[in-house]
């Protein structure tokens, strides 16, 4: 999660079975460090509680009831300029037809009308509801009002026997994500960057290969990171068993050599490369077309080296900002530097592998961010995310300085 990001978020509940997951989703928003209010229409509560929605929020819960009740206060309006982002979550085709049709006949719906910033609509229904013309054409008509949406996604459906289709309501989690979105700072608008992650895999017969326990989680997290704050993200990637992070251009590859292909073809229009990619050194010389037979007694593999990515990145780069991993397991530092210096880097994020809580496959990680000129900068130990999240944070530093000197060099 990205604990930077902050915003007040106003969770609305409307009338399908799906509510059952709005508490999760209120839940999932505060651990991620947001400040929430729910919303429930009247027919929601028929699929999700009071006491569900105020527990998970940590706060009263804004009904149709409450609005009657306000003493002077127009609960809408009220809302409507607390919140940074509502989230109606579960919608329903009825919800998106009243908003469509700028109405404001219930608390939702008046609360949209009254301005609230920006709106995340996240249905959930019936395919033939969620296909029926006019459902997308209220869907396209709050588009074009800038409103977002998340989903619907093909998944089994509530109702019994109506088995799978396109109705679904995105996971929280994946409704989380967007908001991280819509409410991250864009600092990287505008830029292209391409991020490596995962190990890569030298074959030497058809199914056995050299690899690495790399999970690619780190080049991940960068990814997204990057997403989430504008910039344009190419991620190429190794084998890895995580999802093709959305809104992201993924590309993936096997070895070392394909690796190369895919980096080295965008560079000219990127405007920083981030490897953090456990690329393997060595592949074997040769790769047998057929599996090889087991015989007894030794057998010995030729390696050669593979190309190193960086290091010709590091040759070719002009304007563009390089930055490398170092994974070491004894004599920290003085390796990093020399790799800084050999492929001619912006800056090394040092890290070991086999120490506590930064391990190969962990959500955390502890870098150490060398600079040329001897500056250290030290992480500690947080999420591969916050992590993720200084990188860029540099990266966007000596873009801007780069820039500028750019700009005083042409007057
Ligand atoms: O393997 P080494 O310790 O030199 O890795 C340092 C950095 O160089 C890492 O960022 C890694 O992704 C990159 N690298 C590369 N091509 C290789 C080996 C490593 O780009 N063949």
């Amino acid at each position: 999660m990205n604990s930077r990001v902050k915003g007040k978020v106003l969770v609305a509940a409307g009338g399908g079975v799906a509510a059952m997951k709005t508490p999760f989703v209120i839940r999932r928003l505060r651990d991620a460090g947001y400040e929430v209010r729910a919303l429930a229409t009247e027919r929601a509560l028929a699929f999700t509680t009071k006491t569900a929605l105020a527990t998970a929020a940590g706060s009263r819960v804004a009904t149709e009831e409450a609005w009657f009740a306000a003493s002077g206060n127009a609960l809408h309006l009220e809302l409507a300029r607390w919140a940074d982002l509502l989230v109606v979550a579960p919608a329903t085709a009825s919800g998106l037809a009243r908003a469509a049709a700028g109405l404001a006949e219930d608390l939702l719906t008046a609360t949209i009308t009254a301005g609230v910033p920006k709106v995340l609509w996240a249905p959930a229904m019936n395919p033939e509801m969620w296909h029926y013309p006019a459902t997308q054409e209220n869907v396209s008509r709050l588009r074009g009002w800038g409103h977002f949406f998340v989903g619907p996604e093909y998944g089994a459906l509530a109702a019994v026997g109506e088995g799978a289709g396109v109705g679904r309501m995105s996971e929280p989690e994946t409704i989380v994500e967007h908001v991280h979105y819509l409410l991250t700072p864009k600092d990287l608008e505008g830029l292209t960057v391409i991020v490596s992650a995962g190990p890569t895999r030298e074959y030497f017969d058809p199914v056995r290969f050299i690899s690495n326990p790399s999970s690619g989680k780190m080049g991940y997290a960068l990814a997204e990171a990057a997403r989430d704050r504008g910039a344009r993200v190419v991620l190429v990637s190794g084998p890895t068993n995580l999802p093709a992070p959305w809104g992201v251009e993924t590309i993936n590859v096997e070895r070392a050599n394909e690796m190369y292909e895919a980096i080295t073809s965008r560079f000219d229009k990127a405007d920083a490369v981030v490897m953090a990619a456990a690329v393997a050194d060595w592949k074997p010389a040769q790769t047998a077309s057929q599996k090889t037979a087991k015989k007894p007694g030794k057998n010995v593999v030729e390696l050669l080296p593979t190309p190193d990515i960086l290091a010709e990145l590091g040759r070719r780069k002009e304007r563009q900002v390089l930055v490398g991993f170092a994974m070491e397991t004894a004599d920290g530092r003085q390796r990093a530097r020399g790799k800084l210096e050999r492929k001619n880097l912006d800056f090394i994020c040092l890290n070991y592998p086999t120490k506590e809580g930064s391990a190969f496959g962990g959500n955390q990680n502890e870098v150490e961010m060398i600079f040329p000129d001897g500056s250290v900068v030290e992480t500690g130990r947080i999420s591969k995310r916050e992590v993720a999240e200084a990188i860029w944070d540099r990266v966007r530093d000596l873009i801007r300085e780069r820039n500028e000197e750019g700009a005083r060099n042409a007057q």
